[in-house]
């Protein structure tokens, strides 16, 4: 009987991953896509606690209880520690599969079978060096280490090296399983390499980071799926390895730069010393901002990485429902890479029920620009700077940017003139037709709503 409900279950949790990865690629579905996930995930622990090889479930029982209470604070940390929090539970996956491989090779070696141990090297190395880069991401992001890029000289070669020397172990190891006093060599440079490979690389860039460690977990736990000869795991493996590549270059492409750049780039480590900005900006108070946003006809809106750190979005859904109210028509345009990770605006944006056609993709939205009476930047910076299409020797050179620039007004909600992720000045501040309201985004907005709502109304 049991024979038979366990394919069952792994299959129906197989086509439950397949359907929720389709169903989390567009904002109204994305729920669904949630709740099926997670539900696929239950069948399959469900089978998996079924299978008769399990002699006792107590130790289960006690890891169960620690991954509650790991697991439920992790989940009520704020919206902008998802990055860290996606690091962390990174880490926690891919040291289980590392554990599970070296489990796997004491209780089988030296009877395996090249393939099995072939699978189960991979999953070691990767679990291994997925787990300790992990944890340093989280580090970098979580600022509980330096954020700046930490570099020495030949330190790519040292990697590299490093890298090719836990990958001949490895390949050693299948060789000849019997090495048992190389294993946990093996498994040392693993974690070391781990650790090296995100020292050079800066705080910013982690969101993309943690994205390709997403991908080296989820091809271990694939090796462990060929190791332990489980197929679901094989499956779940793959789309989580495939998917986090496929995210990694969606925002490598967005930033318009190459992996080489992100993983070896040190970028963000060069902090050229801004000769202090001497050129003056237009300032506004939220009183003559709201003034001319009454009056205006169409306004769009960009939010960026400073709405998300002011958790502004419900005054934003206010802002929205007043100036609609008052015959304004308000779209939001929404950069790939505004924030600081994936869908960072659309899912800050849904959570204060802002109607989902009102947002627009960047390419739909920037020929609108010209036509918009008002450019509303609120905590955006990087996606608006002008340098991105024109100077060659700026970081963001060639990354595509909303072009807030060609609205009749633009208007910026930040606290000070401080850049942000790329560290660079934005000339969008110094036009003409830029007025800067500084403050805090959610303080800002909400001075806005109240003289708005005040307001005689549009004109
Ligand atoms: P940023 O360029 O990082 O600018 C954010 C701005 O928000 C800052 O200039 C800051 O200025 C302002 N700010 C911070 N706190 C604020 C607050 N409480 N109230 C008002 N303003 C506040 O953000 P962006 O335009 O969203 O661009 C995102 C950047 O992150 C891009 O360079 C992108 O390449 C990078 N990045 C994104 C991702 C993903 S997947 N989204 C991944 C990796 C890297 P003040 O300090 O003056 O207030």
């Amino acid at each position: 009987m049991i024979d038979r409900v366990v394919p069952l279950l792994y299959l129906t949790a197989a086509v439950s991953f397949i359907l929720a990865l389709k169903w989390l690629s567009a904002v109204p579905t994305a729920r669904r896509g949630v709740i099926v996930g997670a539900a696929g995930m239950a069948l399959a622990v469900i089978g998996t606690l079924l299978k008769p090889e399990i002699a006792s479930y107590r130790w289960i029982a006690v890891a169960l209880v620690a991954g509650t209470a790991i697991g439920i604070p992790m989940a009520l940390m704020p919206m902008t520690a998802v990055p860290q929090r996606t690091a962390l539970s990174h880490a926690f996956g891919a040291l289980a599969a590392a554990l599970v491989g070296t489990a796997e090779y004491y209780l089988r070696a030296p009877a395996i079978d090249r393939f099995t141990m072939g699978a189960l090297s991979l999953e070691v190395l990767l679990g291994f060096l997925t787990f300790t880069a992990s944890l340093m991401a989280f580090g970098k992001l979580q600022e509980i280490l330096p954020t700046r890029p930490v570099t020495y000289r030949h330190q790519n070669i040292f990697n590299l090296s490093l890298f090719v020397l836990a990958a001949s172990a490895g390949v050693y190891l299948v060789i000849r399983p019997e090495a048992a006093w190389l294993f946990p060599v093996f498994g040392v440079l693993a974690l070391v390499f781990g650790v090296l490979l995100i020292i050079p690389i800066g705080g910013a860039d982690m969101p993309t980071v943690i994205s390709l460690l997403n991908s080296y977990a989820g091809l271990s736990a694939a090796a462990m799926g060929f190791v332990l000869n489980n197929k679901l795991l094989i499956i779940a493996g793959s789309l989580d390895g495939s998917s986090g590549l496929i995210l990694s270059v969606i925002m490598c492409r967005s930033m318009n730069r190459s992996f080489g750049n992100v993983l070896f780039g040190a970028f963000g480590q060069v902090q050229a010393t801004p000769a202090a900005e001497t050129r003056a900006v237009r300032s506004a108070t939220p009183e003559e901002a709201a003034g001319i946003l009454q009056v205006a006809g169409k306004v769009i809106v960009v939010p960026g990485y400073g709405m998300a750190v002011a958790q502004a979005q419900h005054k934003v859904r206010e802002l929205y429902d007043v100036l609609t109210k008052a015959g304004v028509s308000v779209t939001f345009a929404i950069h790939p890479v505004a924030g600081r990770m994936p869908g960072h605006m659309n899912v800050l944006l849904a959570e204060a029920d802002i109607p989902y056609d009102r947002l627009a993709e960047m390419e739909d939205v920037n020929s609108d620009f010209p036509q918009a009476d008002v450019a509303l930047i609120i905590g955006a910076n990087d996606v608006t700077n002008p340098a991105a299409r024109h100077d060659r020797n700026s970081p963001i050179y060639g990354m595509p940017i909303l072009d807030a620039d060609k609205a009749r007004t633009v208007m910026v909600i930040k606290r000070s003139m401080s850049p942000g992720f790329a560290g660079i000045d934005n000339e969008l501040y110094y036009m003409d037709r830029t007025l800067m309201v500084f403050g805090d985004a959610k303080t800002v907005v909400g001075h806005l709503v109240r003289e708005l709502a005040g307001g005689s109304g549009h004109a």
